[in-house]
């Protein structure tokens, strides 16, 4: 049975072999093999997954299809750091969507759409107005599908995956 539920830090180790999966495919054509290996060790590993289970501020969801998991969401409840970012919201207070990906095997079928609607959730019980998310320019079909959620564009940040610096969109939508 599939069922969307909060992770526990039992989950560490089955989340990080998700993200080894799905963040390469968030990434645009042109980044290199090493950058995101090294990204993978240095933010993705199963002792990073535990410590953002440790975290109060954080929330993670996981579809999980009789136990093996087949996406994730990751909510961050803290005041955005990054000007650009701070600048660019207009609905306060808003969380952070920092990840949301799915297993390929669930792509299209609507298993995105539901962990979404889930994790919208989870930011307006949190007493969220907004929530906001930073996307590469380049992921159409993540742009497409945060639009259909509901999110606009609000702004853009850069994030330096390794040696190039990546142009994300920041994307904001009300919740509650
Ligand atoms: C982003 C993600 C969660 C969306 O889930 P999904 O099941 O693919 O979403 P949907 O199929 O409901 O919606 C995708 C939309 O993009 C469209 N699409 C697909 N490929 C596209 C492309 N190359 N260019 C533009 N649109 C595209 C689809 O047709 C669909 O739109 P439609 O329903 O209007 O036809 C999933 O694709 C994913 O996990 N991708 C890899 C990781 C990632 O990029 N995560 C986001 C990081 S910010």
């Amino acid at each position: 049975m599939t069922h969307i539920r909060k992770a526990t830090t039992d989950d560490a180790g089955l989340l990080a072999g998700l993200a080894a999966v799905t963040f390469p495919m968030a990434c645009p054509p042109s980044s290199s093999p090493e950058d995101i290996a090294t990204h993978l060790v240095n933010t993705l590993s199963e002792r990073h997954f535990r410590e953002y289970l440790a975290d109060p501020d954080v929330t993670i969801l996981v579809i999980d299809a009789d136990g093996a998991l087949r996406g994730y969401s990751f909510l961050v409840n803290r005041p955005a750091e990054d000007p650009d970012v701070a600048s660019a919201l207009k609905v306060l207070p808003s969380i952070e969507l920092s990840k949301c990906y799915v297993h390929p095997e669930r792509h299209g079928l609507g298993a995105a759409a539901e962990l979404m609607h889930a994790s919208l959730q989870v930011a307006a019980e949190a007493g969220a107005a907004g929530v906001w998310l930073g996307v590469n320019s380049q992921n159409a079909r993540a742009i497409r599908f945060y639009e259909k959620s509901g999110f606009r564009k609000v702004g853009s940040k850069s994030f330096r995956l390794g040696t190039t610096v990546e142009h994300d969109f920041v994307m904001e939508r009300s919740v509650g």
